[in-house]
C-alpha cells in the first residue's frame, strides 16, 4: 500500500529501485509528496538520498518501479517532467568565473525563455534571494551562502512546480543557512512551490519541513510530521536527532557524536 498524503500529490514514486549491480541504492519506494509542503530526505551517508533526487529529477534510469511528478511519468515523459521541476544539485554547480547575472542569463537560455523577458526574469530571481546588489558581481567572489541562493534563483528561473535541493545548507554557517531556509519557505509562501529536500541538520528538518522520510539503506524506515515521529520514540523530549538514530543511527559512522550531541542538546534545554 502507497501511504497517501493529504492533498494531491505532486511526488508519486511507485516501487522506485535502482541498483548499481550488487548494490540496491534505492529500495521499492513508494511514497507522496503534496503539492504545497516542504518534504525532508534524511538519512546516513549512502542511505540513497541523491540517488533518489536524481531519479525523481530524470537524471539516472530507475532499475525498478517509477514516479510521476507534476503528473508526469519520469521514465516516459523525462521533458516533461524537467519542463516541472528545479533542481539544485549536492556539488556546486554555478560558473565562478562569470556574474550572477550571467549565470542566470544562460539558464534562461537553456530554459528558452524569450530574450526580452530574459532580463527581466533574471533580475526578479535575483532579488528574491536577496542577491540584487551582487548581481554584477563575479561568483568566485560569493560566500558560500550566496553560490547556493544564486543556484536556487536558477533552479527557479522557469517557475517551476516542484523544487529539488540536495543538501542546500552543507558548510554553511548557520546565518547563511538561515537565509537560504528563509528563501525555500517564502517561496512555498508565496508560489506554492512544492519542495523536496536533503539535509543531515536535524534542527532545520524540524523547523522547517511539515514532512520527514527517513531513509536507511535505501528504504523509507519511517515517515510523518517530524511531531508524529519525535512521538514513536515514547520519550518526552525526544528531538529529530533522536529519531534519527532510532532509525537509521546503527548506519551512522559517527553515531555516538550525533547520540553525544542530542543528549547534550536535551541537557541544555533542561537546565535553561
Ligand atoms: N553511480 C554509482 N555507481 C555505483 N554506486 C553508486 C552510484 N551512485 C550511488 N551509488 C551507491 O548508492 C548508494 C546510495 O548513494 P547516495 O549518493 O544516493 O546516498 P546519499 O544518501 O545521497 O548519501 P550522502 O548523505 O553521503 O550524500 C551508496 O551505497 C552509493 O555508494
Ligand atoms: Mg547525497
Amino acid at each position: 500500500m502507497v501511504p497517501t498524503a493529504p492533498g494531491p500529490a505532486v511526488v508519486a514514486c511507485r516501487h522506485l529501485t535502482r541498483r548499481f549491480g550488487e548494490i540496491v541504492a534505492v529500495r521499492d519506494l513508494s511514497l507522496e509528496i503534496t503539492a504545497d509542503e516542504i518534504f525532508g530526505l534524511i538519512g546516513p551517508n549512502g542511505a540513497g538520498k541523491t540517488t533518489t533526487i536524481k531519479m525523481l529529477t530524470t537524471l539516472l534510469p530507475p532499475t525498478g518501479g517509477t514516479a510521476t511528478v507534476a503528473g508526469f511519468d519520469i521514465v516516459r515523459e523525462p521533458a516533461r517532467v524537467r519542463r516541472s521541476i528545479g533542481y539544485v544539485p549536492q556539488l556546486i554547480s554555478a560558473d565562478a568565473q562569470v556574474t550572477g547575472f550571467e549565470n542566470l542569463w544562460v539558464v534562461g537560455g537553456l530554459y528558452r525563455i524569450p530574450r526580452h523577458e530574459r532580463r527581466a526574469r533574471a533580475e526578479e530571481a535575483l532579488e528574491r534571494m536577496g542577491l540584487g546588489p551582487v548581481a554584477d558581481v563575479l561568483v568566485k567572489n560569493y560566500s558560500g551562502g550566496m553560490i547556493r541562493r544564486l543556484e536556487m534563483a536558477q533552479a527557479l528561473l522557469h517557475r517551476p512546480r516542484v523544487l529539488f535541493l540536495d543538501e542546500p545548507t552543507v558548510g554553511l554557517d548557520p546565518v547563511a543557512r538561515d537565509a537560504v531556509w528563509e528563501q525555500i519557505d517564502r517561496l512555498r509562501r508565496d508560489y506554492g512551490t512544492a519542495v523536496v529536500v536533503t539535509t543531515h541538520y536535524m534542527e532545520e528538518a524540524d523547523r522547517l519541513c511539515e514532512r520527514v522520510g527517513v531513509i536507511h539503506r535505501g528504504e523509507v524506515v519511517a515517515l510523518g510530521s517530524p511531531a508524529e515521529l519525535k512521538a514513536t520514540l515514547g520519550q518526552p523530549g525526544a528531538t529529530l536527532g533522536d529519531v534519527f538514530t532510532h532509525y537509521a543511527g546503527h548506519e551512522v559512522e559517527l553515531g555516538g557524536a550525533y547520540r553525544e550531541a542530542g543528549r547534550t542538546r536535551r541537557i541544555a534545554a533542561r537546565l535553561e
